[in-house]
């Protein structure tokens, strides 16, 4: 069965963007010109996932109407004879179906998903994390799909990170069931040093199939007080194979300023237009 639907969570506060997330959703930040979102939903489309179920909360109107008509804008751009940038603004509306459901309490990204059930319905589904940017000629999400074609079971996107970050991430036990995938033991959220069972880190793109809601029923709230998708995987392990697939690409964590910055810097250096300027004003900043 293929994947068209995806699940992206974009509830949270974003407190690591405060004072600008305050009024603008962090989903809603640019890479240059474009909104973090518009990665991830570019990446689905590109895989063929035709509907996208935001799981929102308040103060997120922007993200939503981002993809929804503005018709005065383009009347705008119309009267100018703009083309080029009204083309781009219906291709980026036309990318896949959006629906929105809100989060009324944020109890965590494990909530989050489960919100979205009724909208998925009984069929496997796509979830991906906004924040975490991937860059690669195949779509990352694509990676995942092709485990999960081959596997019949949920798979979820890794790297390897240095022991100081692995607290941080969701940690993989697996055993090797390929070149780049791994069957999955257990699964723990934000380990600390210690007690991390591997240097293997959740990134966040995971292919699910819809058992994992009756897991999600299941769980308490684990690390950081929160219902955590990954101890409902954890739980889905111990009645369905589950796998991770090392992702291949350039990963960029768009949840931090730095991360968002240097997902930016990234980008302008693959844009021609930019890319020359940019490079010799950063020698000469690099110089003093
Ligand atoms: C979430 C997941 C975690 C995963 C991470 C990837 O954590 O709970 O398992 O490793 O995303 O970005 P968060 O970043 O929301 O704390």
């Amino acid at each position: 069965m293929s994947v068209t639907k995806a699940v992206i969570p974009a509830a949270g506060w974003g407190t690591r963007f405060l004072p600008v997330s305050k009024v603008v959703p962090k989903e809603a930040l640019p890479i240059i010109d474009t909104p973090v979102i518009q990665y991830a939903i570019e990446e689905a489309a590109k895989a063929g996932i035709t509907q996208v179920i935001l799981v929102t909360s308040q103060n997120k109107r922007a993200v939503e109407d981002y993809f929804d008509r503005s018709h005065e804008l383009e009347a705008l751009l119309e009267g100018k004879g703009d083309e080029k940038r009204l083309a781009e603004m219906r291709r980026v509306m036309g990318l896949v179906e959006i629906h929105a459901v809100r989060q009324r309490q944020q109890l965590g990204l494990g909530h989050a998903v489960l919100t979205a059930r009724r909208l998925v319905g009984n069929e496997p589904f796509a979830v991906f994390l906004p924040d975490d940017v991937v860059v690669s000629k195949k779509p990352a999400i694509a990676q995942l799909m092709a485990v999960f074609e081959r596997r019949k079971g949920s798979v979820l996107a890794v790297t390897p990170v240095p022991e100081s970050e692995v607290s941080r991430y969701g940690v993989i036990e697996g055993t090797k069931a390929g070149a780049r995938t791994y069957r999955l033991k257990r699964l723990v959220e934000k380990p600390r040093r210690e007690d991390a069972p591997s240097n293997l880190a959740v990134i966040g793109r995971y292919v699910l199939t819809p058992e994992i809601f009756e897991e999600l029923e299941r769980v308490k709230p684990g690390a950081i007080g929160e219902i955590q998708l990954t101890d409902a995987i954890d739980g889905l392990i111990k009645r369905q194979p589950v796998f991770a697939v090392e992702l291949e690409g350039e990963l960029y964590d768009a949840g931090t300023p730095l991360g968002l910055l240097k997902a930016s810097v990234a980008e302008a250096l693959r844009r021609p237009e930019m890319a020359g300027d940019l490079r010799h004003w950063l020698r000469g900043r690099l110089r003093g």
